[in-house]
């Protein structure tokens, strides 16, 4: 879509029937600002359109981009399945006599560029010309048009000629282009994903450091990201990262680094204390409020993150499983992703509004960052609830707008807060 919007002929292709009839309708399947807007602008100008069918879609094409899902297999390896396939298709529908670019777009791991170019040349017509660029992707879901447009850098791996061609695709984007191998390239790319992943995570960490001595993780955050050399983002204590890329992303380099016969035990650390930070979350409700057995929660915010309304991995899905599980009654609301709520949480109450939510529970969990959460009537929030208790698994809301309402406020790591993991008689904290 970003391709159609710089004014190139672009055609898109899925296998999936209805996202592709949504899309050329104009009705985009993915909650996602200002994206409706840009799809059916390209679609009336006619650079963009979308099929279900390779003879339609590549041949007569100079480029084709490869972004299929690279999910994971129940070792934490990506699946290529759905890149081996398209890999597949691709080759078949190439044309003797023509040139084709083909852009690896989906985060594969290491060597998957060498995988992908077998598949290709095995399926191909003889005479057909192509190469394999490596150029994956760094876009935020919720800010993806903005980060189309406005890349930090832009990462090429293959051969000079096929990276000049792609390269001539981005320059109207005026970012940095990093040339580079193809091995280099794929790894950059997990290597981004893991180190953001391991900012949270060790964040996380000293939150629950910050609950056995006293301190808040706010301010201790502040301070260290305040150091250029550590930089504030992504060191928001919370319940911890979810989403389609960094947990699949995170395990897909841990298998990596196992093949080459190394031991990840720092990338492993960083996946168990984000599952640990939705656990130890729940068990912080459970000792609040004596036990969640017939308790009423009510959950704000179910998407992985705010702008968004995908749930895959969302961290506030694990926590509404964990309070069921444990017995509670989950009344949950999200600005966007209720309806895809609706099939993956198919037991729960699914609320409008963040007051229909809170209507009548013992406690409020507030498990997604949407910054509407930040701006709700508390003193209403209070009058619906029968309890007072707000857990907030994301540190965003402010204590005193909260007990000024007659609220009781617990962040992640804020001190004062710690019930869980009291002091060991042995460790000093003077
Ligand atoms: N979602 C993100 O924010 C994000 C960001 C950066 C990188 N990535 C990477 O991009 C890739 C795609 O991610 P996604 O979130 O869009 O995945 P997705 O699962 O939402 O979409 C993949 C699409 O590929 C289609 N597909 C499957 N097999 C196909 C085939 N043989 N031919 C054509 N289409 C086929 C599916 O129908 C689906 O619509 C992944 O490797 C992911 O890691 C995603």
């Amino acid at each position: 879509m970003a391709l159609a919007e710089l004014g190139h002929q672009v055609i898109g292709l899925d296998i999936d029937r209805t996202r592709v009839d949504r899309l050329n309708r104009g009705d985009s399947p993915v909650y996602e600002d200002d994206l409706p807007e840009m799809l059916n602008r390209n679609l009336d100008a006619g650079r963009l359109r979308f099929t279900t069918n390779y003879a339609e879609a590549v041949p007569g094409r100079e480029i084709v981009f490869l972004c299929t899902g690279t999910p994971s297999l129940s070792d934490g390896e990506a699946d290529l399945r759905q890149v081996r396939a398209a890999a597949a298709s691709i080759g078949a529908n190439l044309e003797p006599g023509t040139s084709v670019v083909i852009v690896n777009k989906s985060t594969m791991p290491v060597g998957t560029a060498e995988l992908v170019a077998g598949i290709v040349a095995e399926h191909a017509p003889s005479g057909a010309r192509f190469a394999v660029v490596s150029n994956p992707e760094f876009l935020r879901e919720g800010r993806v048009l903005h980060d189309i447009l406005h890349p930090d850098r832009i990462v090429l791996g293959g051969d000079a000629e096929a990276r000049a061609t792609v390269a001539a695709l981005y320059e109207p984007l005026g970012a940095p282009i990093l040339q580079t191998d193809h091995r280099s390239a794929e790894l950059i790319k997990y290597a981004a994903n893991a180190f953001l992943a391991t900012k949270i995570s060790f964040i996380n960490d000293i939150a629950r450091l910050c609950e056995r001595l006293g301190a808040d993780v706010t301010v201790v955050a502040a301070g260290i990201g305040a150091d250029e050399r550590i930089g504030p983002r992504f060191l928001h204590a919370g319940i911890g990262f979810g989403g389609s890329c960094f947990p699949k992303d995170v395990g897909a380099l841990s298998r990596m680094a196992e093949g080459a016969g190394l031991h990840p035990g720092l990338l492993r650390s960083v996946l168990e204390i984000n599952r640990e930070a939705q656990r130890r979350f729940v068990t912080k409700a459970d000792e609040l409020l004596g036990g969640l057995d017939g308790k009423h929660i009510g959950v704000w915010g179910l998407s992985f993150k705010e702008g968004t309304d995908d749930l895959r991995d969302s961290p506030a899905v694990a926590v509404v499983e964990m309070l069921v599980e444990r017995g509670a009654i989950v009344r949950a609301h999200d600005p966007a992703a209720l309806v895809n709520a609706a099939a993956r949480l198919p037991g729960i109450d699914l609320c409008q509004d963040p007051y229909a939510a809170a209507e009548g529970a013992d406690a409020i969990a507030l498990c997604t960052p949407w910054p509407e959460y930040a701006t709700v009537d508390f003193a209403q929030v209070r009058r619906v609830m029968r309890g007072d208790l707000v857990l907030d698994g994301r540190n965003m809301l402010d204590p005193a707008l909260l007990e000024n309402a007659g609220l009781r406020y617990v962040g992640i790591g804020r001190g004062t807060s710690a019930v869980s993991d009291p002091i060991p008689q042995t460790l000093s904290v003077q």
